[in-house]
């Protein structure tokens, strides 16, 4: 089976600008059924979730829709998707709520590879009750994170280890299966950050072994918002701070607030379109465990075209070991020309992309760019061989001036 990019693009209202978009890591563009879904919500009587006139039954039937579309896409279960404002605000509440466990001497493992928001709401979590964090490095030289590296910071007293399932700096995909077995086996949790891996292949949270996985729908052609998946039991014994009135009932209990619904819908349209990349029969799950595979070839066919021509450039270095299980996304700079030159004169050219840390600041720090960054150029599913060329063209031009 093959992948048609062209029939793919053909839904992206966006790409009539003319764009070539690397910027799909910050956020991708949105294919016609997901802002359709969204305006179809908006324009339809939709009221607060229940079952007694029809505006309340479609409110009830788009939030477990969503949570059920989710739960296909992660191989999970609907019942424990919570969703939030962002992977940044969940992952703030669920680390102030898994710190009501904690006190001093307890111990929470962060990494340098990760965005800074599966770091930051750990670590003040962790001062807030006195508990200690300690940090795994990665290698800058072939920006790995190794399992033994993780292994040797647990202990008895170890109550989390939050890591990435995909560094959004420079795409690394640690072993995730290897690294929640250990603090399992340690008796602590593993709060995954799947923001990156999800846009980019097949996603099994079961198999990942992650207690919470986090990831945003507009990072996969969806609209604005985060969600994290768990397992519903795990959720049952937990109790954010909520509003006395609200629903204790798993996931609502962790949902401060109304839901955006036309956003839900979004999210589902988002999921239908990712299993429908390629046509096919049978359900969702099965529908994405074809099409999730095939847009990871694709997407590795086109960051080896961009690499080789990168590569060729002179005065262009690339980060990380080239061999390293990743995403499609390659960070890479130019001697002489400041990344924030890079972006701009790129940009002209309608090439996006960008130029910074991405929040990975750690990440940044430890690879030696300080908190300028690099240029970051991430493929995505409308992605092509002519958007990369016109990105190697538009460097190896920046390159000779
Ligand atoms: C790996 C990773 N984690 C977390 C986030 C934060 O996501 P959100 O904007 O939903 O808070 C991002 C956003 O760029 C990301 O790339």
């Amino acid at each position: 089976m093959s992948y048609d990019v062209e029939a793919v693009r053909s839904h992206f209202p966006a790409l009539a600008e003319g764009a070539a978009h690397f910027d799909g890591p910050g956020g991708s563009q949105v294919p016609d059924v997901v802002a359709d879904a969204v305006a179809g919500t908006l324009r339809a009587a939709v009221s607060n979730r229940g079952k007694v006139t029809a505006a309340e039954r479609r409110a009830e039937d788009i939030v477990t829709g969503a949570r059920q579309a989710v739960a296909e896409l992660l191989g999970g279960t609907g019942q424990g998707i919570v969703f939030g404002r962002s992977m940044t605000q969940l992952t703030y509440d669920f680390s102030r709520t898994l710190a009501k466990e904690w006190g001093p001497g307890d111990e929470v493992v962060v990494t340098r590879l990760d965005h800074d928001a599966n770091i930051r709401p750990w670590v003040q979590a962790a001062e807030a009750v006195g508990a200690t964090v300690r940090w795994a490095d990665f290698d800058p030289e072939t920006g790995l994170l190794g399992v033994d590296t993780i292994a040797g910071l647990l202990s008895e007293r170890t109550k989390l280890v939050a890591v990435t399932a995909a560094g959004n700096l420079l795409g690394t995909k640690p072993d995730i299966r290897a690294i929640t077995r250990l603090a399992h086996d340690a008796g602590a949790l593993a709060y995954v950050d799947g923001v990156h891996l999800t846009p980019h292949g097949l996603v099994d949270i079961t198999e990942l072994g992650a207690d919470f996985y986090a990831c945003s729908p507009y990072k996969f052609l969806g609209p604005h918002l985060g969600l994290v998946a768990a397992d519903p039991a795990l959720l049952e014994t937990l109790r954010p701070d909520k509003l006395l009135p609200s629903s204790n009932a798993v996931p609502e209990r962790f949902e401060l607030g109304t839901l955006p619904y036309e956003l839900l819908a979004g999210t589902t349209a988002a999921v239908r379109f990712l299993a429908g990349l390629v046509p096919g029969e049978g359900t969702l799950r099965e529908r994405l465990t074809v099409s999730m595979p095939l847009v990871e070839q694709y997407e590795t066919r086109l960051r080896e075209r961009l690499e080789a021509g990168l590569s060729g450039i002179a005065g262009v270095t690339l980060y990380g070991a080239p061999d390293r299980p990743r995403t499609p996304t390659v960070l890479f700079s130019l001697v002489g020309v400041t990344p924030g030159e890079v972006y701009q004169q790129l940009g002209a050219d309608g090439v996006n992309a960008p130029a910074g840390t991405f929040y990975a600041l750690e990440c940044a720090r430890r690879l030696g760019l300080g908190d300028t960054g690099a240029v970051r150029a991430g493929i995505a599913p409308y992605s092509t061989e002519s958007d990369v060329d016109r990105l190697v063209a538009g460097v190896a031009r920046i390159a000779q001036a």
